[in-house]
């Protein structure tokens, strides 16, 4: 039984992690490929490209490098689709983009498209946390970008997961399930949209374990600037909701004081 908080309000949905299938089925399966299908419709339906795009340029306004590309990694990429429709938003010079996922899931077209755009992408291959820690020769990246992506860790894992790239980047950029009942029914519903059974149950696998609130900054590497006291701090935490479905996170390293 929901008991109403001290203000009446209902209490918060708890977070519950659970594995989705569609994270266990090879990319060859169809109902798979079906399910990818379907989540482009999900996407669509969440507004997700507009969300990233506006979240990115958000956390790229005044930090663009200049005199080489923007380096941009994209953790947990899928087929790289939701990536190239929030990028058709921005209009940022060459960008060197890093695809990764645990699936190769990115095909040439998919690649053709992002370097029409500018965008020269390469893919990765590999889980993100052993891809975190392990010793690197790339240079640290502009822009980390999720969409869908960090709801499928545990608390505790997902601070491992933030704490390993956080050195590697200047900023992140995150667009998550929103954790509220509104979009737990629409979870629901996805089958309107044809959605398989796959999705029908991942849809709802993820509000569960999506976030509300400011539940990620607390879980980056240096909190302090989460709560909004972040001076002095080498991170700017904001968080906020995004549409009806979508929560977002954005973290940004502060800038170096130019020198005299
Ligand atoms: C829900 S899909 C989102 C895909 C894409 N970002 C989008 O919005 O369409 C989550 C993706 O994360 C990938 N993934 C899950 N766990 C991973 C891990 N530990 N390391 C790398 N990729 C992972 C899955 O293979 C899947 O492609």
């Amino acid at each position: 039984m929901n008991v109403p908080g001290p203000g009446g309000q209902r209490p918060q949905l708890p977070r519950i992690v659970e594995a989705e299938t569609l994270d266990h089925l090879e990319p060859d399966d169809p109902d798979a490929q079906r399910s990818r299908r379907d989540l482009l419709r999900v996407n669509r339906v969440m507004g997700a490209a507009r969300i990233l795009g506006k979240a990115m340029r958000t956390a790229m306004a005044g930090r663009m490098p200049s005199g080489r590309p923007l380096r941009v990694l994209e953790i947990g990429c899928g087929d790289g689709d939701l990536l190239l429709a929030a990028s058709a938003g921005l209009r940022w010079p060459t960008v060197d983009l890093t695809l990764l996922d645990r699936q190769l899931l990115v095909d040439f077209e998919t690649r053709r498209a992002f370097a029409t755009r500018g965008w020269l992408a390469r893919t990765v291959t590999a889980d993100v946390m052993q891809w975190a820690i392990a010793p690197s020769h790339w240079p640290r990246f502009d822009l980390v970008v999720a969409n869908l992506f960090l709801h499928h860790f545990e608390a505790d894992r997902l601070a491992d997961v933030l704490e390993a790239i956080a050195p590697r980047c200047d900023a992140l950029v995150a667009c998550e399930p929103r954790r509220v009942r509104l979009a737990l029914a629409a979870s629901h519903l996805v089958g309107a949209i044809g959605a398989n059974a796959v999705t029908r149950k991942d849809a709802v696998l993820s509000v569960r374990a999506g976030f509300v609130e400011q539940e990620i900054s607390a879980l980056w590497p240096q909190p302090a600037a989460a709560a909004g006291n972040g001076a002095g701090s080498e991170w700017q935490c904001r968080e906020y909701p995004a549409g009806l479905f979508s929560h977002v996170f954005i973290a940004t390293r502060a800038m170096a004081a130019p020198t005299a």
